[in-house]
């Protein structure tokens, strides 16, 4: 009777088919889940396939956003200085947006979260601390880019000196960015570390996918001494960090002629050096104004000098900045300009030296040795020599830019299984201890190993 039916059922299937191809490209994982999940559009997959160590722990207490109701917890006792790894499959040469998120949910019944590391590649990226936004009730997000340098990347968490009970972790989530993403950057010799990432003017809810295509987080930023603006009539294009369109929708101002001073980020920030991008746009039916032009200066040092705020949007960023402490980011209209000053958002990335990586044919010839044991050491995962604190149990390692496996101690151990053939290929090797384990079968052939000394 009713021919209409069809069709509708056709178009919203068609749109949830454009739904589906239109999720960031990556992985995302659910910690501690045993199912995988869809929540918003976004497909999340169980944990149990990306981790070999550590307990799922199921939350007791009620939680905002479902991915937090689990966690993986990893034992704390006699694991100082031992890392618990997650490893994906990557595409080498894609650039990952890597997002890491905690909710202690009081699983290790003391009243704050543990304080931890976490690791990714053979770099140390951050301290975990998540203490100040448990005690609001709230989760935290670590996020980062960095470029995948082999075919797998590891995330680890790992307990340091402060740590006092289980570390553990509620969502990791891998998402391909594309090339022209903070592409002034060398992500071949640097990661980048989110410190904040602001919509101005704006006080809803974090803008994310599907309005960033890649899911990044643009948090609420507001001043009290600041006038905000909402944009009528926007049409920005030309961005390479393919910010949101919606992040232009408001924006920060001040009275015509007047500066502006924008204190962001609004806490000290540790002295290092930091990748700062901001975005300007302007309204297009303001353009019969005249131009808008600024200086910007930040801690009173030049930044940029008569930038002309376009209704197009305009961008301006640096590679490496030095902050330290608070900092003041003051937009000055120049002589020539109509209006006042303005900014629509910003970005704010610590640079991070990567520490790299283990070469790769001695990694090759670990993975293969691990997998002829049945219980390698639980730490036997990411890097082997890398962060050098976080080296695999019962390894040792050269020092300098090229990274190799110098010694194997794996003494009373436990260890059942069989040696790999593939030790030969450790050519650096100079020493092997296997004493008092249940190894079967022949040693292998290690006449190799020319340097090698004791066995
Ligand atoms: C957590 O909850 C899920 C679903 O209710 C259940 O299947 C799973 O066994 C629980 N896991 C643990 C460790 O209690
Ligand atoms: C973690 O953060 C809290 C709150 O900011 C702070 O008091 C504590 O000292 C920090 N812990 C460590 C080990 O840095
Ligand atoms: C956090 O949640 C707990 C339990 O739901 C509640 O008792 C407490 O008041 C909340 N704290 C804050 C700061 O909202
Ligand atoms: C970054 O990407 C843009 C847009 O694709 C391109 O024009 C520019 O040359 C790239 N810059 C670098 C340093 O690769
Ligand atoms: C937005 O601005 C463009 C160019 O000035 C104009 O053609 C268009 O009609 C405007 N749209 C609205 C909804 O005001
Ligand atoms: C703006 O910057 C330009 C170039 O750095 C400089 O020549 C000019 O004097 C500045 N104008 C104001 C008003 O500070
Ligand atoms: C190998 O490890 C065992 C057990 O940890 C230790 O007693 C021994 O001294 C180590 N040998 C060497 C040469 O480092
Ligand atoms: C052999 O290793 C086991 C642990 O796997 C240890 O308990 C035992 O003391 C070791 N024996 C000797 C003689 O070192």
């Amino acid at each position: 009777m009713s021919p209409s039916f069809p069709l509708l059922f056709f178009l919203s299937l068609l749109s949830l088919l454009s739904l589906s191809l239109s999720q960031p490209r990556g992985i995302l994982i659910d910690c501690g889940a045993t199912v995988g999940s869809t929540i918003d559009g976004l497909e999340w997959l169980p944990d149990g396939n990306f981790v070999s160590s550590g307990t799922p722990r199921n939350l007791t207490m009620p939680v905002l956003v479902p991915i937090l109701s689990t966690v993986r917890s990893f034992p704390l006792e006699n694991n100082l200085n031992r890392k618990f790894c997650y490893e994906v499959q990557v595409f080498r040469g894609a650039k990952y947006l890597v997002r890491t998120t905690y909710f202690y949910g009081g699983i290790n019944g003391r009243d704050s979260p543990p304080v931890f590391d976490q690791i990714v590649d053979g770099t140390l990226w951050r301290v975990v601390n998540t203490t100040e936004d448990y005690a609001r009730n709230m989760s935290s997000y670590y996020e980062g880019v960095f470029l995948a340098q082999g075919k797998t990347m590891s995330v680890c968490i790992a307990a340091n000196r402060f740590t006092i009970s289980d570390p553990f972790i509620s969502a990791l989530e891998f998402v391909i960015l594309g090339d022209s993403l903070y592409n002034s950057t060398d992500f071949g010799k640097y990661g980048l570390s989110l410190v904040a990432r602001h919509s101005f003017g704006y006080s809803g809810p974090l803008i994310r996918y599907p309005d960033d295509q890649f899911d990044r987080f643009w948090e609420p930023f507001d001043q009290s001494d600041s006038t905000v603006v909402s944009n009528r009539n926007i049409s920005v294009s030309g961005f390479w960090n393919l910010p949101p369109s919606r992040i232009f929708d408001t924006k920060l101002t001040s009275g015509q002629s007047e500066a502006l001073e924008l204190r962001w980020p609004s806490w000290p920030l540790p002295s290092t050096m930091y990748y700062i991008a901001l975005y300007f746009a302007d309204d297009r039916d303001s353009s019969f104004e005249g131009s808008r032009v600024l200086n910007i200066s930040i801690n009173h040092v030049t930044y940029f000098g008569n930038l002309n705020v376009t209704p197009a949007g305009v961008t301006v960023f640096a590679t490496q900045w030095p902050l330290s402490g608070l900092t003041t980011i003051t937009l000055s209209p120049t002589a020539n300009s109509n209006g006042g000053s303005s900014i629509n958002a910003g970005e704010v990335f610590e640079v991070l030296a990567l520490g790299g990586r283990t070469t790769t044919r001695d990694v090759i010839a670990l993975e293969t040795i691990k997998n002829s044991l049945q219980n390698p050491p639980l730490d036997w995962n990411g890097d082997p020599c890398l962060p050098r604190e976080y080296r695999w149990t019962g390894v040792t390692c050269s020092e300098g830019p090229r990274i190799r496996v110098i010694t194997i101690n794996l003494t009373s151990m436990g260890l059942v299984g069989s040696l790999s053939p593939s030790v030969a290929r450790l050519t650096a090797l100079t020493g092997i201890w296997l004493g008092n384990n249940s190894l079967s079968g022949s040693l292998p052939d290690l006449s190799s190993l020319k340097i090698l000394e004791i066995l």
